[in-house]
């Protein structure tokens, strides 16, 4: 049986930091913000410390899409964290291209603690985004061939 792109929950899992997006994140349910329920949440202490391997379990662990959410550039509490994670994700899209996965499932994203409008945003932009992709080829093969 085919799932429709109607019908279809994505699951997506956003890496954030807690610092800004995370912040941000508060703050949106503060303002009583609706924003998607299909985005998780994983706090980080920066993006800093997101790996590519992370990002790709993720996807191995079912998620449609991923995102990762840190402070705005040349605000990182950790200097250059969200820097180096633009760069990894930069990478880990190519690696996504690679395997036929779409490099477009993933994606970072900048804000400060102050931008709850913009992590509703943000989250709707994804879920609708993800929507019309459709599932993760990884997701309805629960067996892989590795
Ligand atoms: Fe927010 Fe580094 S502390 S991205």
């Amino acid at each position: 049986m085919n799932e429709t792109n109607e019908k279809f929950e994505p699951e997506i899992v956003a890496f954030c930091c807690h610092y800004c997006a995370y912040g941000a994140a508060d703050l949106a349910g503060s303002m009583r913000l609706n924003y998607p329920a299909n985005v998780k949440i994983v706090k980080l202490p920066c993006t800093g410390k997101v790996d590519i391997l992370y990002l790709l379990k993720a996807f191995e662990d079912g998620a449609d899409g991923v995102y990762v959410a840190g402070c705005l550039e040349g605000n990182c509490h950790f200097t250059d964290g969200n820097i180096k994670a633009k760069r990894r994700v930069a990478r880990a899209k190519k690696l996504l291209d690679e395997i036929g996965l779409d490099g477009t499932r993933l994606e970072m994203y900048n804000m400060s603690a102050s931008m709850g409008p913009r992590f509703a945003e943000v989250a709707r932009e994804m879920t609708e985004k993800i929507k019309a992709l459709g599932p993760s080829p990884l997701r309805k093969n629960t067996t892989l061939a590795i």
